[in-house]
């Protein structure tokens, strides 16, 4: 499974990037309005880092806004992947865009019908937010299931890409489903490398290094 980052925070991606933890990146608007630049500056500055498919979205509602918005963003390096909302007018933009040569990421899937249409559509990944299901008490695992399933069943080469991820067990639920890809926030990825009984047995060692006056420098 790739490890998409999601943020526009550029420390986290530099620091992540290094250990090779990082993919892609996604964003969207709400992310960059925390990071508080500029969309078209930041996420240039995203992909000076990472060679992988970066998720820059569209701010538009209609068809036309949205391709031309995406088409300026698609110049700001060719590793750009164009984020279109799951609408009608998303879908039109996912079509011409990807009949263009630009990967699109066509996000805010809820359900396994949507899902549908953007691979037919032509969509290099397709975003179903777990966490937003799993807010209102739908399991948002069981979507990534399913869409796995009719992927498979048709070999659609759209990349199931899982967002919406707000814990380590969601990346390790999704792994084992077998999504292509899960962006998660910095904070999650190193959440994965916690376990209670590493800080115990740690902590266990250490006692004994203390003890024994062990040095290796
Ligand atoms: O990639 C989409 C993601 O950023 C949404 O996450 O936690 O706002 O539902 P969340």
């Amino acid at each position: 499974m790739k490890f998409f980052v999601d943020t526009a925070e550029i420390d986290a991606i530099k620091e992540l990037h290094a250990l090779g933890m990082v993919d892609g990146v996604t964003t969207n608007p709400s992310l960059i309005a925390k990071s508080g630049r500029d969309i078209l500056e930041v996420t240039r500055e995203i992909c000076d880092i990472v060679d992988g498919p970066v998720s820059a979205e569209v701010v538009a509602l209609d068809a036309d806004t949205m391709l031309a918005e995406g088409r300026k963003l698609a110049k700001i390096a060719d590793n750009i992947a164009v984020k279109v909302p799951l609408t009608w007018a998303g879908l039109q933009t996912c079509k011409a865009l990807s009949d263009e040569g630009t990967m699109v990421n066509v996000t805010l899937c809820f359900s396994a019908n949507q899902a549908l249409l953007a691979a037919k559509a032509g969509a290099t990944f397709i975003s179903p937010f777990i966490g937003r299901l799993d807010d209102i008490n739908i399991d948002g695992l069981e979507l990534i299931e399913d869409i796995r399933t009719i992927y498979d069943n048709y070999g659609f080469d759209t990349q199931i890409l899982a967002a919406s991820i707000r814990n380590a067990n969601h990346m390790s639920e999704c792994a084992k489903i077998g999504a292509d890809v899960a962006t998660a926030p910095p904070g999650v990825i190193k959440a994965m490398a916690n376990h209670v009984l590493t800080d115990k047995g740690l902590a266990g060692f250490m006692a004994d290094v203390e003890k024994a006056g062990i040095k290796i420098l």
